[in-house]
């Protein structure tokens, strides 16, 4: 059953991977690409915190894809810029138990445009409460000096 289970989600992220058309974003533009799509301050959180988190759970790859193992069972995966995580926010084949609260697929979440990525972070901010949904923000961004991630961009 693992070992099939195993199979099917390896089947289903090829899929995928396969109709994905990601890419890596330069700092600046990610954080113009969030700027215009109303990220700077949205719930009180600045542009910089964005892009923090956005480099630490993807550094910036569009079509990051992290699988969450527990004994050779597929959980759950993150994709995306934000590792947006299937079992609470997206919809994808394998995960048996989901929340499915942006109501969006998890693989329109690898492609180059983050329209879709950026809609379901704005919902996952307000409903979870914040960034800490993003454990990359609680331990690396938070209450930390972030200039670094928009300096330069004239943003
Ligand atoms: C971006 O993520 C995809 C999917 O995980 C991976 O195949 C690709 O190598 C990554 N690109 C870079 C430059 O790390």
């Amino acid at each position: 059953m693992a070992l099939k289970s195993r199979m099917l989600m390896f089947l289903t992220l090829a899929i995928v991977l396969a109709a994905t058309d990601g890419k890596i974003f330069e700092r600046c533009e990610l954080a113009r690409t969030f700027k215009a799509a109303g990220l700077d301050g949205f719930k009180g959180y600045s542009l910089k915190e964005w892009v923090c988190t956005a480099f630490y759970e993807s550094t910036y790859n569009s079509s990051a894809v992290n699988i969450n193992w527990n004994g050779g069972k597929a959980l759950s995966m993150d994709c995306g810029i934000f590792q947006i995580n299937s079992f609470w926010w997206c919809l994808d084949a394998f995960t048996s138990v989901t929340k499915r609260n942006c109501g969006m697929a998890c693989g329109d979440f690898l492609d180059d445009d983050l329209t879709d990525d950026i809609k379901c972070a704005k919902s996952i901010v307000t409903l979870h409460p914040g960034m800490k949904a993003w454990v990359a923000w609680s331990t690396r961004c938070n209450q930390q000096n972030m200039e670094r991630f928009v300096a330069g961009c004239n943003v």
